[in-house]
């Protein structure tokens, strides 16, 4: 007979303590630590000793194995991201905060899907299948032949999934809801969430049916509770955006089929998300390029060039401590990008407020920003407008050197299609001291290779060669 005991386990990694305490040692999460029920002794009784284990067969490396093949979605933001398709016997976790389209971008794919001749079973923890009813008729998709359920015991899920002609996708919205009988603890537990998730992700194995989970995300942006299924499953994707902007984008944290750098936009309207193909048309929609402080930023998402607006404004602080903030980029690389500004432009900005913010609600994380963040800043501080038919991007080294990104003639062609006419970059990799434009540049090169030389340009009031008539277009 299994001895029940209670143990104390952290609901956001997972780690078991013998008694509560008020952070958990493991992790440092405050107040995470929760009472559960467990049996200690759990391992089957055949599994206890005594049991010579089975020959396994070993296989080389060298074996012929076909490409995983890929089911297509149909949504192609989702399908990229997803590496190319949803892989028959994977399992995904979407994490997004609530209210974010979670349940929406699932109910579209699964019509999608359906309506491409696949089974398809949507299985909803949360709402009733009126309310899922409902919202597939609001986004037109209720003749798709998708089969809706309102359950939460793993059991019984996998009971009724097991019959009839195997599914091709397997929605659970969301992983917290769901419990399981072979566990104790209450739902949305760690366990409890652990647990049914190893189930499901058996079941994704054994029949070979893709499966999403939905997960929660906490104000921290981590998928609440289980940090442990995110080891489980073969891919994460966060579902991100906020409430200000009608626009998400659904990127991969985690992909053991595909790229993990791909990001897929979407716009929420009235009739449910739909793709955005080209995003930097949608970021630089209203851009307001008369006013110092704004510079547009070529930058790069996985495969795909986006062009954003960095904004920045430096006002004279009225604090003993000046204010530095940061909306969409990381606050380290802005402290280190006014560390180089001070110490080898002499450009003091101890003294000044410093407001940052990436345009939409854009996230960046590329070190390639680091020239636009300094345009903007100098030209934030010195008053002057920035040209605007330039992008800029370049990553700043400690020395003030600028050197040369991937992806430059990518980044040039998506400005060259949006009828930007300069780019303001470091020289190209090859390209002589006098920064000759590489052959294919699409728009004309401002070369640049050190942070004194776009400081010397702005304070000149205006862009390096801005006397000589640009051509090109
Ligand atoms: P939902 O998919 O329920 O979010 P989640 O499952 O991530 O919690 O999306 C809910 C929000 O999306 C809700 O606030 C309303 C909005 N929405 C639209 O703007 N248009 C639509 O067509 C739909 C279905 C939802
Ligand atoms: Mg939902």
């Amino acid at each position: 007979m299994a001895k029940r005991t209670a143990s104390f386990i952290c609901q956001i990694c997972g780690a078991v303590h013998s008694r509560w305490q008020g952070r958990c040692d493991s992790c440092g999460a405050w107040n995470s630590i929760a009472e559960e029920a467990t049996a200690t002794d759990t391992m089957p009784a055949n599994l206890r000793g005594g049991r010579r284990g089975r020959l396994i067969a070993l296989e080389s490396l060298t074996g012929t194995s076909e490409d995983a093949p890929r089911v297509q979605v149909g949504i192609s933001e989702l399908d990229r991201v997803a590496g190319g398709g949803i892989v028959p016997g994977s399992v995904l976790l979407i994490g997004g905060d609530p209210g974010i389209g979670k349940s929406t971008l699932l109910i579209q794919a699964s019509a999608a899907l359906a309506g491409a001749g696949h089974r398809i079973i949507y299985v909803s923890g949360e709402e009733a299948v009126a309310q899922v009813r409902l919202r597939a008729e609001r986004l037109g998709l209720a003749g798709a032949p998708v089969e809706l359920a309102a359950e939460t015991n793993v059991e019984d899920i996998v009971a009724t999934l097991s019959e009839g002609r195997r599914p091709a996708l397997v929605v659970i919205d969301s992983i917290q809801t769901m419990w399981t009988d072979t566990v104790e603890s209450a739902p949305g537990t760690v366990t409890q969430v652990r647990s049914s998730a190893q189930i499901l992700i058996r079941y994704a194995k054994r029949a070979g049916a893709a499966v999403i989970l939905v997960g929660h995300v906490t104000k921290d942006g981590q998928i609440a509770g289980p940090r442990v299924v995110e080891h489980m499953v073969d891919a994460v994707l966060s579902f991100e955006g906020d409430g200000a902007h009608h626009f998400r984008i659904l990127r991969a944290q985690k992909n053991r089929f595909g790229p993990t750098d791909e990001i897929g936009v979407f716009e929420m309207t009235g009739l449910g998300l739909s793709e955005v193909a080209n995003p930097s048309e949608l970021f630089l929609s209203n851009r307001d390029s008369g006013a110092p402080g704004t510079a547009v930023y070529a930058g790069m998402e996985g495969t795909r060039p986006v062009l954003v607006e960095i904004q920045a404004l430096v006002v004279p602080t009225s604090l003993g401590t000046p204010r530095r903030a940061v909306v969409g980029w990381d606050p380290s690389r802005l402290s280190m990008v006014l560390a180089v500004l001070e110490a080898r432009c002499g450009i003091k900005l101890g003294a000044h407020d410093v407001h940052l913010n990436v345009a939409g609600g854009f996230r960046i994380s590329e070190p390639a920003a680091d020239l636009a963040v300094a345009a903007a800043l100098i030209s934030s501080l010195a008053g002057t407008v920035l040209p605007p038919d330039s992008v800029y991007f370049g990553e700043i080294s400690l020395t003030g050197a600028v050197r040369a990104v991937p992806h430059a003639v990518a980044r040039l062609k998506e400005a060259a299609k949006l009828g930007f006419t300069r780019a303001v970059a470091p020289a190209a990799k090859g390209a002589g001291a006098s920064g000759r434009e590489p052959a294919e540049a699409p728009l004309a090169i401002d070369a640049i290779a050190s942070l004194g030389d776009i400081v010397a340009a702005i304070a000149a009031k205006g862009p390096r060669r801005a006397a000589a008539p640009s051509q090109e277009g």
